[in-house]
């Protein structure tokens, strides 16, 4: 396995394996990997020659500075699952291999009819700084493949539109999300749940299992999910829900009643650190 600290010294191996015809699979992490990012790698190995995976903590991105410096990190870690998931080249970049003199460049690209619910509005110009580091890093790695989780499904959505509208030649592959023993999502903000949090955030797989069984029953009521819901994930005044929304899994449009392919989100305050989930529910 290869680490690239640079752009161009990568860009140049990149350079060689397409002069052989391999395929290229991405996947591109702000490190803290944890199996649900070695799922991906793994999708990544399955389908491609060789597998690029990029860490780097996009400060684009961050639309609140405490998240951005609170962010975990854990480069050795890292390195070693990589190593252990046969990745054969990490790309490192600082902030000035990805930004031109470091500074986040002032261009946005907005996709409008797919931020006007869920993250766009939770965190303005969020995807804005997504959209931005992901077209820099395609630039650099041109992958075959590209790999994201459905855990940030409106960002897997996006991504997809995005390379539609912007004639990147890769295919975008959304992974199924992997979960702990009791079902809570991996996410690499769970590192910072204090011991109750991480008690009261096992209430969320509990709160989607029940809105299952109400699904299951024919009940297709939205104010019923999300009463369902809410009462079973939000079970104390220290957690905050930040929204919870049920919508068109394809468009992200609402929709009267739960019907069809839809996409039930969260995201959720456990007091600092917000953890988001979803469920797509085919009824
Ligand atoms: O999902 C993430 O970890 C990030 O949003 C991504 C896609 C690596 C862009 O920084």
């Amino acid at each position: 396995m290869e680490i690239y600290y640079n752009k161009i010294l990568l860009k140049e191996k990149i350079a060689e394996w397409k002069a052989e015809g391999k395929k290229i699979g991405f996947v591109p992490t702000m490190g803290f990997l944890h199996q649900g990012h070695k799922k991906l790698i793994d999708e990544s190995n399955k389908y491609n020659d060789v597998t690029v995976v990029s860490i780097f903590v996009n400060p684009a991105q961050f639309n609140n500075e405490s998240d951005f410096i609170n962010y975990p990190k854990n480069e050795e870690s890292d390195l070693e699952i990589c190593r252990l998931s046969e990745v054969d080249a990490v790309y490192m970049p600082d902030k000035e291999d990805i930004y031109d003199n470091g500074k986040i460049p002032d261009l946005q690209m907005k996709i409008p009819h797919l931020t006007k619910s869920l993250c766009a509005t939770a965190r303005p110009g969020h995807f804005e700084g997504v959209l931005l580091v992901i077209s820099v890093l395609f630039h650099i790695v041109e992958p075959t493949n590209a790999y994201f989780g459905k855990k940030d499904y409106q960002q897997y959505l996006l991504i997809k539109e995005f390379v539609k509208y912007t004639n990147f030649n890769l295919v975008v592959n959304v992974v199924n999300t992997v979960r702990d023993e009791d079902g809570l999502a991996l996410s690499s903000r769970n590192a910072r749940l204090t011991y109750e949090q991480r008690t009261f955030a096992k209430n969320i797989p509990i709160a989607f299992q029940k809105v299952q069984e109400y699904l299951k029953t024919g009940g297709r009521n939205i104010q019923a999910v999300k009463r369902i819901f809410i009462t079973t994930a939000i079970t104390s005044d220290k957690l905050k829900l930040d929204y919870l929304e049920i919508l068109d899994a394809k468009t992200l449009s609402s929709v009267p009643e739960v019907r069809g392919v839809v996409l039930i989100a969260c995201a959720i305050f456990f007091g600092e650190v917000r953890l988001i989930d979803n469920i797509i529910v085919r009824v």
